[in-house]
């Protein structure tokens, strides 16, 4: 079977990685790919912001199947173009996708569906910001509606703070398009979890749990970035919750979005905040997390494709997934600057040490390969990915081999999943 991956980071990079093993692929593709993947797959160039160009990519190639990584392409309704020409590809629609393109919407649906969000507003001026924040507590938060890459949530100390971030939001100044409405909620204290499932629509099987970790800087400090290392465990989320999040969290979402005509195929991906209150939604994602995926996939012990191909097919069951209980811990590397401005072209070394630590595999994001070497080629440059039979050990197998890996202002954090070796 002949098989394509849309993407370029970390989170294809592990897709690919663990779709090589299945017996049942013989030639994997990736686009436009990376550095690392160009080293298990064949990567092809292709724009993922134009649906003209992944069509073009994709009538050539005659995949049997094409896995989505990135929301982009998403939301400009690759899998709708696909279904329509009778393609096989995993991933929801365009009108699913919106749990995940826009904030508002997402709000909406939660509240419509009864599932646990914290309290919001919705504005598209300076004057409904205003008058909404009368009934917020601070720290606020604030949200632009649409596509941030994980940059349009600003947490404001004070009600000035969130006044003159709304206010730049909405000019489009900051973010563009994305900001001209924003979503301002109660802040959520506690424990972050992501929480996925594979749906084929009506029907969903969860994977394991995850945590990721937001902020730039150790000890959650610095801004919000698209994720700077995450970790799993067979203890993140016991049976119990488990079936609390699948009965009141991901199967009212899945039955609301077919209710109201737009079905949900593909991962379903719940930001949750575990509050004293109980676990509430702070988001959705309509693909899977990056860089949740690399320890997530880490831990998969059965066929992903399998799964894959029962969320198309409409046959999703618990029985899909078998997984490790070992634990599993992803460190990402960054270039110097990032989420802000960095520089890339960087000349990256000690990889071939980092990969011979026993239990790691390195995941490359932002990175290119020329005549053998890898250079940095984006903000998140690699995700360091440990397993052991204990977090402890997989987090010092990790923090091991980001010690073997130089380029010029890396940066990542030393606390990932610290919180949870505290415990
Ligand atoms: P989102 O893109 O909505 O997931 O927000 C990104 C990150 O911002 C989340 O993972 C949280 O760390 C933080 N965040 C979002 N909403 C809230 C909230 N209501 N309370 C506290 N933190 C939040
Ligand atoms: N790690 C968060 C995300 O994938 O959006």
């Amino acid at each position: 079977m002949k098989v394509l991956v849309l993407g370029a980071g970390g989170r294809e990079h592990a897709l690919v990685w663990k779709l090589k093993q299945s017996a049942r692929i013989s030639q994997l593709y990736c686009a436009p790919g990376n550095g690392g993947i160009a080293d298990e797959a064949e990567c092809l160039p292709a724009d993922l912001k134009s649906l003209d160009s992944m069509v073009a990519l994709a009538t050539r190639l005659r995949p049997d199947l094409t896995l989505v990584g990135p929301e982009l392409p998403l939301t400009l309704g690759v899998v709708d173009e696909f279904t329509r020409r009778g393609w096989r590809v995993f991933g929801p629609t365009q009108a699913a996708a919106r749990l995940e393109s826009s904030k508002s919407f997402a709000k909406e649906f939660l509240q419509r569906h009864h599932i646990p969000t914290a309290p919001f507003a919705i504005c598209d001026s300076m004057e409904q910001v205003k008058s909404a924040l009368g009934h917020f507590h601070t720290p606020v938060v604030v949200k632009a509606d649409g596509l941030a890459a994980g940059k349009g949530v600003v947490i404001a100390k004070s009600k000035e703070e969130a006044s003159s971030v709304a206010a730049e939001m909405l000019s489009g100044k900051m973010l563009g398009d994305a900001g001209s409405r924003v979503v301002l909620e109660e802040c959520l204290k506690g424990d972050e979890l992501s929480f996925l499932v594979f749906s084929d629509g009506e029907r969903v099987a969860p994977l394991v749990g995850a945590q990721d970790h937001k902020r730039v800087g150790d000890g959650d400090t610095g801004p919000n970035t698209g994720g700077m290392g995450a970790y799993s465990t067979a203890d993140i989320v016991d049976d119990r919750m488990r079936d609390w999040l699948v009965n009141h969290i991901a199967r009212p979402v899945v039955a609301g979005m077919k209710a109201e005509g737009s079905e949900f195929k593909g991962v379903l991906y719940c930001g949750l905040m575990m509050t004293a209150r109980g676990p509430m939604v702070l988001e959705f994602n309509c693909r899977f997390g990056d860089p949740e995926t690399q320890p997530i996939l880490m831990r998969l012990e059965s066929d992903l494709l399998d799964a894959v191909e029962a969320s198309i097919d409409g046959r999703v069951s618990d029985g899909d997934f078998r997984w490790s209980l070992d634990a599993s811990v992803c460190v990402v590397m960054s270039s110097g600057g990032y989420p802000g401005t960095f520089e890339q072209g960087k000349r990256i070394d000690g990889l071939e040490e980092a990969n011979a630590v026993q239990g790691v595999k390195v995941f490359h994001a932002g990175t290119s390969k020329r005549e053998g070497l890898y250079y940095t080629a984006g903000g998140r440059v690699l995700g360091v990915t440990a397993r052991a039979a204990d977090l402890e050990t997989a987090v010092e197998r990790a923090y091991q081999a980001c010690g073997k890996i130089s380029f010029a202002g890396a940066h990542y954090r030393k606390d990932i999943a610290g919180r949870a070796l505290k415990k």
